[in-house]
């Protein structure tokens, strides 16, 4: 049933409710069986990126032109926009907002697409700021935990890599706090534990969670194993070694993973993903490849709630 909630910007998990989400879910699964107005919409997306991206960027863009709509994009804007004259963020992005009808900004420092947003005319899209949130790779992991699994609820999820730096996985905890009885499970070295800010929110919403060291260990309880990559690029040398390579899913651990379980990552996907082809090919327990594809489906429901 359509909702009478609307948002004006996407800028991170908590602005999503029960029935914004069911909104934008219902609508994703029409667009994945091909049901949407392929008619031109008239309207521009601007993609301001300042850190590198493949899916983010690529899949909104083909949401926005699947729609109807038409593209313009700076992959590189921390070096090719006025950015590297001297210019602010504040400044870009009234700029930007005048030229198009909605802005996709990815961006180093966190709480930067809100900065954005405050002084937008047209709806920002936080596709990642620093450390801070990545609500719609959010949206296409519970959307893809939900088809893999048949439900959002009563799920028990291991988030497993590097939990401090990692955005998608603070904004995933946020909307699976929102379904009743999901328990997460965070699994990082000491010093790439989950932050306080999260643990907190899910005490008060009493969503049982753990921290452990061990992935193993908790392999064969998951219904859900999000990996992630360690942020190299967010952590000194030492730090980085002293995570890297910790944790794994390979044909040994993938031994202890249970049938109907699903093993998700944001990707890119570095060590802590090593199996070889054919079972990415062939076996159901492998999801990251579909949780990618379900971003373009569910970025172009998100595109229609936010310009419609
Ligand atoms: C992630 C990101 O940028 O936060 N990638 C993505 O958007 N799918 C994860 C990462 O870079 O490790």
């Amino acid at each position: 049933m359509a909702t009478q909630q609307k948002l004006k910007h996407l800028i991170e998990s908590q602005q999503l409710t029960v029935p914004i989400i069911k909104e934008i879910f219902d609508s994703t699964d029409l667009i994945r069986d091909g049901n949407y107005g392929r008619k031109p919409n008239g309207k521009i997306l601007a993609t301001l990126f300042y850190e590198p991206s493949t899916r983010t960027r690529l899949s909104f863009e083909s949401a926005m032109l699947r729609l109807g709509g038409s593209v313009i994009s700076t992959e590189n804007a921390k070096e090719f926009s006025s950015a590297i004259k001297g210019e602010s963020l504040e400044d870009t992005t009234r700029i930007v907002a005048a030229y198009s009808d909605c802005i996709v900004l990815r961006h180093h420092e966190d709480g930067a697409a809100r900065r954005a947003a405050s002084v937008s005319k047209v709806p920002v899209i936080n596709g990642g700021d620093g450390k801070g949130q990545h609500p719609t790779q959010a949206l296409l992991d519970l959307y893809t935990i939900k088809t893999e699994t048949g439900r959002t609820e009563g799920l028990k999820v291991v988030m497993a890599g590097d939990l401090k730096n990692g955005r998608t996985v603070r904004s995933l905890s946020y909307l699976l706090g929102k379904f009743n009885e999901n328990e997460i499970i965070f699994v990082s070295p000491e010093h790439l534990r989950m932050e306080d800010d999260i643990k907190d929110y899910l005490k008060e919403r009493k969503v049982r969670f753990s921290e452990e060291d061990d992935l193993q260990k908790t392999l064969p309880k998951a219904d859900i194993i999000y990996m992630t990559r360690i942020q190299k690029e967010r952590m000194n040398g030492e730090d980085y070694l002293k995570a890297n390579g910790r944790y794994k899913i390979d044909s040994e651990s993938l031994k202890l993973v249970r049938a109907e379980s699903r093993i998700m990552h944001p990707l890119p996907h570095v060590e802590e993903i090593n199996l070889p082809m054919d079972i990415e090919n062939n076996d159901k327990r492998v999801a990251y490849f579909r949780q990618a594809e379900n971003g373009l489906y569910v970025r172009m429901a998100v595109l229609k709630h936010l310009l419609r």
